[in-house]
């Protein structure tokens, strides 16, 4: 017994604490046998010898609980000494950033129309020519076409020119109320200073029964969202023709680097287009079987946003993935 208490008082970790403990009191433990011992006595003699096996228990139990605990706070402070961080060394470089700015710009704008209880929605990058084209008012020979030179594959299907054909994939595959948003890649003929053949809308859809909605709702919504991402802005509206709304426009806001005053990027009108917008246009609900029913449209470039909120003047540079250009963001 008295090596035990010798032992448990030199131990030095929680480890060898433990392995005294097994040693004590463990199924096969010193102070287990002889308890066990105790039934082959009988009497006086059984009552002093329990006595005293229960006094060595206590000594040898409240002596393990001091070393404990001891041995705990040891180990605590040694953890905290030899864990702790320097925070005046140098860190590592890391190549953290907002994300690409696409993403980004775009994750700012699904959210700001997901709070407003907006549906996700996504469609296909190949179409066909009904949800690209013809359901959307632009028939076959429609000189609109010529807006959008388009990539065509062999067997008439073509690389979708806009979002707009998830409008029509959405009406299709629900019933109205309809609030959806849609942004994906989008591909044009198109390769300059300012157009990449793949470049990237959103799309936004609100449909309601009879004439629940007008073109004040999106008026409002658009004026507050365009202030939502650009700040205070001034946002006007200007008429405009697209084949499927009636009434169009096309929005502007107050140009975000001379504030109106006439600058390079405006061109001197003090300016920026921003997006499309309009009233759907009732041949695109016949075209969707949709009857007795008033809904809005509108989308945006993706790219010409991110270019005017990260401060980005080559369009290219959002494609060439330069991680020095990246890592600016
Ligand atoms: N699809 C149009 C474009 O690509 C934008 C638009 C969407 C206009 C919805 C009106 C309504 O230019």
């Amino acid at each position: 017994m008295n090596t035990l208490i010798q032992k448990l008082q030199s131990v030095k970790n929680s480890q060898e604490l433990e392995e005294i403990r097994l040693e004590a009191l463990g199924k096969k433990g010193i102070i287990t046998q002889k308890f066990s011992e105790l039934k082959s006595l009988q009497g006086e003699e059984k009552r002093q010898f329990a006595q005293e096996i229960n006094t060595i228990k206590q000594e040898f139990e409240s002596l393990y609980y001091l070393k404990k605990t001891q041995l705990q706070t040891q180990e605590l402070q040694d953890a905290l000494q030899n864990e702790k961080i320097d925070v005046s060394l140098f860190a590592s470089r890391s190549h953290r950033s907002l994300g690409h700015p696409i993403n980004y710009t775009k994750d700012r704008i699904i959210d700001y129309f997901m709070h407003l209880g907006y549906e996700l929605c996504m469609g296909p990058l190949i179409e066909d020519d009904f949800h690209n084209f013809s359901a959307l008012n632009l028939p076959e020979y429609h000189p609109a076409r010529d807006m959008q030179d388009t990539f065509y594959f062999n067997d008439g299907m073509l690389l979708r020119t806009h979002t707009s054909p998830v409008q029509i994939r959405t009406m299709q595959a629900q019933t109205p109320p309809i609030k959806m948003i849609c942004p994906g890649p989008t591909f044009r003929r198109d390769y300059d200073l300012t157009h990449t053949p793949m470049f990237h809308q959103v799309e936004g859809l609100v449909v309601d029964n009879g004439s629940q909605t007008s073109f004040a709702n999106l008026k409002y919504t658009l004026q507050d969202f365009l202030r939502h991402i650009f700040g205070d802005v001034k946002v006007r509206f200007r008429s405009s023709f697209f084949p499927f709304t009636e009434p169009s426009a096309e929005v502007d806001i107050s140009c975000v680097f001379c504030k109106g005053a006439g600058c390079r990027v405006c061109s001197n009108t003090g300016w920026l287009e921003i997006l499309g917008c309009g009233v759907v246009d009732e041949y695109v609900f016949e075209a969707v079987g949709y009857h007795n029913v008033s809904g809005y449209a509108f989308g945006m470039g993706i790219e010409r946003l991110a270019m005017l909120t990260c401060g980005v003047n080559d369009l290219r540079s959002f494609f060439e993935t330069d991680l020095r250009v990246l890592e600016q963001f």
